[in-house]
């Protein structure tokens, strides 16, 4: 059994405890771990994200009352979701509720109506980790009102769709990354996207030889949000002042160029856009010739950009790439850098497979003696993306 078809068979369990009688439905969307492109999705640029084994499930079936009324219970004690699809949608509490809430209001427009629901909520990808557990719930409600109405949304615009949720109904102006991958993840492949035409292109990364360890700091900064909508303006004054279109048809020169035109903090952030879009296509030419240590080299690059450029990194974050670094080639470690928005959350490093044990080992021992904190280590392979499970 694999793990999602495990975790699913659990939450259809779940279900029948909760609503006393088994689930029609069942639909997964998976979490993510960027490997590289960080903070460039709004900049028109290029990100190579995978779909990771951790997963938003939902169980369902139509609403026993008979209501237009769909119910999310959460297997974690959340408080419950109660949306009310006889009347115009619009954000209300509880507050993770927004996320399901925009995806049903966009679904409507549609009119895919999925009409009364009882629904069980069981999500494995850790909250506020960088790992998108938003847009995998996002993506997981858009997939389970596929699954309902017996239609089905073009992957690009339901992942649009899903981003739009989160703009306007949870406020917080992402990018179009977590959304993409988790609709369209493959299995042994990471995904090069280009924001600015929304085409991918995989990238297989299926030897055995190579996996993926992600590293929870299990820190969260609060200011996340703020800073993330400051960044995106800075951008954006860059952009400006270059006159053009946006940072992706910026290059190092032409930044150079522009120097003494912008404050020193918007210079360094544009510099760290510019380098890390092309670090990004780098990257994915080095994975798709299995070169691991230049695909390495250039984590360990946007590593340090994130840190001093767009100053999105944390002590806690940076401690975690320094222990693999110490770590080195030699104890079977390529690369590592912090994923997702930043402040805290998660590394991801690319290491040799055989000595996954002894690093995952020290990763957590030398993170716990020198910060206090106790990491949560885990292996994912890349994985697919939104699924429809049962139904
Ligand atoms: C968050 C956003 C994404 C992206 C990353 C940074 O995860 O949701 O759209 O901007 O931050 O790369």
């Amino acid at each position: 059994m694999t793990y999602l078809q495990k975790l699913a068979a659990d939450t259809a369990n779940l279900f029948s405890k909760t609503y006393g009688r088994p689930p029609r439905w069942i639909v997964a969307a998976p979490g993510r771990v960027n490997l590289i492109g960080e903070h460039t999705d709004y900049n028109d640029g290029f990100v190579l994200p995978t779909a990771i084994e951790r997963y938003a499930v939902m169980a369902a079936d139509k609403a026993a009352d008979g209501k237009k009324i769909v119910q999310i219970q959460d297997v974690s004690g959340a408080e419950p979701a109660f949306i009310d699809i006889s009347v115009p949608l619009k954000p209300g509490p509880p507050k993770w509720s927004n996320y399901p809430r925009g995806v049903i209001a966009g679904c409507l427009e549609r009119n895919m109506n999925p009409d009364g629901l009882d629904v069980l909520l069981n999500s494995t990808v850790p909250l506020g980790s960088g790992l998108s557990s938003s847009a995998s719930l996002e993506v997981c409600t858009a997939t389970l009102i596929e699954a309902v109405t017996g239609r089905t949304i073009v992957p690009v615009e339901k992942a649009l769709l899903c981003q739009k949720a989160e703009h306007v109904f949870a406020g917080v102006p992402c990018g179009i990354m977590d959304q993409f991958i988790s609709v369209m993840g493959r299995q042994n492949n990471l995904l090069l996207l280009d924001c600015r035409s929304h085409q991918t292109q995989l990238v297989p990364m299926n030897d055995p030889a190579v996996s993926l360890v992600i590293a929870n700091t299990n820190v969260k900064h609060e200011l996340a949000n703020g800073e993330y909508a400051q960044r995106r303006a800075q951008c954006e004054t860059a952009v400006k002042i270059l006159g053009v279109p946006s940072l992706r048809d910026a290059s190092p020169e032409a930044l150079e160029n522009g120097k003494g035109k912008m404050d020193d903090v918007v210079f360094r952030r544009a510099r760290h856009v510019i380098g890390e879009i092309e670090r990004t296509v780098h990257a994915a030419e080095a994975i798709r010739a299995s070169n691991w240590p230049t695909a390495g080299q250039l984590m360990y690059a946007s590593h340090r950009s994130l840190r001093d450029d767009y100053e999105v990194s944390c002590k806690e974050l940076d401690i975690m790439v320094e222990i693999a670094e110490g770590i080195g080639i030699k104890g079977g470690v390529f690369g590592c850098r912090m994923t997702g928005g930043g402040f805290g959350g998660c590394t991801v490093a690319l290491v040799q497979t055989e000595q996954l044990d002894a690093i995952s080992t020290k990763l957590a021992a030398d993170y716990k003696q020198k910060t206090g904190i106790a990491a949560t280590i885990f292996i994912t392979r890349p994985a697919a993306g939104a699924t429809i499970v049962k139904g």
